[in-house]
């Protein structure tokens, strides 16, 4: 892989920050764009803007074709068996709510269990909590492991006979955990429990196979994925999208609309309520064409080589303590050092150009469980080089010496 190259698509990188070359190593928050995505939605407002789906004339249905072929690149690309299970959302967390509010209308009532893990981000804990508050829904925790991973044994020890449904995430955005997805998901069909996967930070870095995986719901986020922002996937089994309720209701997602009653639309229109972010819809095809161009199975293998040269030198330097250490992981190395707050840590070394996030990355409930009220966390994404990694390094040792460790 020429990252060179590849960097050069990114026209972020073109311009100093801070006077300094930008590393960007916040990619789990949200990745950069290249050029073409954002030519895109330049194009498609200045010679092709039109809404979708509705009117008959030349610039709509020439932009409903657009739209609809986006539909078809995510399909291909995470191996959904039918395009109309994809259904576009405004982001990932929107995608878990719609599961959540529908599935929790139709299926959940008082006293049924959620199962979730203490490695969710709040998207996918917070609409469960909704329907502990609606419904009385109790809501179930599979604890990490010292190495901050959730072991399948873990899994099966907290599966009850009022477990409804699971909740659970793919690849950590704070241990960097890739959990055994399959293999939950085979466990959890043969005790008739639905499974629905965070895939926010699996879909940029992993290879994605929804038949292989068999799971029912994976939710997606764009902007994670060179993508435009405003934007998510659902995939959903069709089954499910026939079976359960709308979750928002307006134009675009109805059939027919009487006095005294309505009819729905059909899949996966029942789903898109309103004028959807048509413009981000279109544009994200040109981050699918993108992440294709170079492969996944190269990202990840470029990600992998990174990961492990980021553990080593963070390894060596002393007083850095990496968080968590998974039998599989992904691009996260995120980690504490004792005496800094992580949130000087990320203000010191953003002086040198090195962009990183600080807090408790949406996991709170994983930073209580850790003890730490907080932590610094550098991402990886395909434009990252080891050199990004040791100017991370270097400023780690600079923060160091101002605090005097
Ligand atoms: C693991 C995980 N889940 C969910 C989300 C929410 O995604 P979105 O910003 O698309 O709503 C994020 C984003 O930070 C994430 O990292």
């Amino acid at each position: 892989m020429n990252i060179d190259k590849i960097k050069k698509e990114f026209p972020i990188f073109n311009d100093k920050v801070q006077n300094h070359d930008l590393v960007y190593l916040d990619s789990a928050n949200s990745s950069q764009k290249p050029l073409v995505v954002v030519d895109r939605i330049y194009d498609f407002y200045t010679k092709e803007f039109s809404n979708v789906g509705r009117s008959v004339h030349y610039l709509a249905v020439a932009a409903t074709n657009l739209y609809e072929n986006t539909r078809t690149s995510v399909q291909k690309y995470i191996n959904a068996k039918d395009k109309d299970e994809i259904v576009f959302t405004k982001g990932a967390t929107e995608a878990i709510n719609l599961v959540a509010s529908t599935f929790g209308q139709k299926y959940l009532k008082e006293g049924d269990e959620v199962l979730v893990t203490e490695l969710e981000h709040h998207s996918n804990y917070v609409p469960w909590h909704y329907l502990r508050k609606s419904k009385g829904v109790k809501i179930e925790f599979a604890e990490i492991n010292e190495d901050g991973d959730i072991s399948i044994d873990e899994i099966k020890k907290k599966i009850t006979d009022k477990t409804k449904i699971i909740a659970i995430t793919h690849l950590s955005n704070v241990t960097g955990a890739i959990l055994p997805i399959k293999e939950i998901v085979d466990l959890a069909h043969s005790k008739g429990i639905p499974v629905l996967v965070d895939g926010c930070q699996s879909a940029p870095h992993i290879k994605l196979d929804m038949q292989d995986l068999d799971c029912d719901f994976y939710a997606i986020s764009c902007h994670k994925m060179y993508g435009p922002t405003g934007l998510g996937v659902l995939y959903a089994k069709k089954k499910w999208l026939e079976d359960l309720p709308p979750y928002q209701g307006g134009g675009g997602m109805i059939g027919w609309v009487k006095k005294n009653d309505i009819g729905y639309g059909e899949l996966p229109n029942k789903y898109e309520a309103g004028t959807m972010a048509t413009a981000q819809v279109i544009a994200f095809n040109e981050s699918i064409s993108f992440l294709n161009k170079i492969g996944i199975n190269n990202i990840e293998n470029h990600e992998n080589e990174l990961l492990k040269y980021g553990e080593e030198i963070l390894r060596k330097n002393n007083s850095v303590k990496l968080i968590g250490n998974p039998k599989n992981k992904g691009g996260v190395l995120s980690f504490t050092i004792d005496g800094i707050h992580p949130h000087d840590i990320a203000t010191i070394l953003d002086e040198d150009g090195v962009a990183i996030r600080a807090g408790h990355h949406c996991c709170q409930i994983l930073h209580d469980k850790l003890g730490l009220p907080a932590s610094a966390r550098a991402s990886l994404g395909v434009y990252n080089t080891k050199e990004d990694l040791d100017k991370l390094n270097y400023s780690i040792n600079k923060c160091k010496k101002i605090f005097e460790l």
